[in-house]
């Protein structure tokens, strides 16, 4: 079964881009099978595995709107055992034709039922919203992954999401667990950087992971690259941190996994 892990937060420029396809890279580097599932009309996932435009001839609006299956729009990235659905701007049209769809938040999830096997995990990156397009992604997931920057609105913009989720668990798909929320862009030297992490970490306990994304300028330069950073310098202390997301991540799932057998 493919686990299916959606890279959500409603506000802009938090790092979900950045999470999504270094996750997914560093899954593919530990001999997982990927899928990004570019579900954002900005297509920068697509962009930063360094999938050219003119490669985007099958996009995920085609898969979301029943014309193509996952398999017809996957393409291969440079990394093994890496694909991606990539998006375009088209997308941004499937959210109003979703509108007067029966089922609507159900498009994508239907969409996904027949994946191949072949894939271990398919992770979405989402848009910058609550709108249609998220809560498709929330209602075809196994679990979300939370990238949330330390700054002041951080928290508000938090609660907000957290209570999208547990509407999403009630009406749409109970099987909806948070996976955890990750700090990016973490800067120790940023007083409110601290206090923060402590805020998020005394309201959420354990659903916080342990490892932090510092702030780190080889991150932004990858994407012009058309590479994760892990593949542009490996070394860097933002692609460390990403490795070891990773590595807790994978911990994570173990214990998802047997919860769920129990349950
Ligand atoms: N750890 C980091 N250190 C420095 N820059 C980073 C880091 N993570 C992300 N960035 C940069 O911050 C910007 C926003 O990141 P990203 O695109 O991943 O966010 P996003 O949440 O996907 O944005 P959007 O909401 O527009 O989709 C990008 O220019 C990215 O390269
Ligand atoms: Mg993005």
């Amino acid at each position: 079964m493919t686990r299916i892990i959606s890279v959500v937060n409603q506000k802009g420029g938090v790092g979900k881009t950045t999470t999504a396809v270094n996750m997914a890279t560093a899954l593919a580097a530990i001999g997982k099978q990927v899928l990004v599932i570019d579900l954002d009309p900005q297509g920068n996932a697509s962009t930063g595995l360094g999938i050219d435009q003119a490669k985007r001839v099958h996009t995920s609006y085609d898969v979301l709107i029943g014309n193509s299956t996952l398999e017809q729009v996957a393409v291969k990235t440079a990394i093994p055992r890496l694909s991606v659905a990539p998006a375009t701007i088209d997308l941004s049209g499937a959210e109003i034709e979703l509108v007067t769809m029966e089922r609507r938040e159900f498009q994508l999830k239907q969409a996904l039922a027949p994946m191949s096997a072949h894939w271990d995990y398919a992770i979405i990156d989402c848009p910058p919203s609550l709108g249609l397009l998220t809560l498709n992604a929330l209602t075809a997931s196994d679990a979300v992954l939370i990238p949330l920057q330390c700054e002041f609105y951080a928290l508000e913009g938090l609660a907000h999401l957290l209570k999208t989720i547990k509407l999403v668990n009630a009406n749409l798909n109970p099987r909806l667990s948070i996976h955890g929320v990750v700090l990016t862009m973490y800067d120790r030297r940023n007083k409110l950087t601290e206090q923060i992490e402590e805020d998020v970490r005394g309201f959420l306990g354990d659903d916080v992971y342990r490892t932090v994304i510092p702030r780190n300028v080889r991150m932004s330069e990858a994407p012009s690259h058309g590479k994760p950073a892990l593949v542009y310098d490996l070394k860097c202390p933002g692609s460390q941190a990403y490795l070891q997301l990773a590595k807790e991540l994978i911990q994570r799932e173990k214990q998802f996994t047997t919860k769920n057998a129990a349950a």
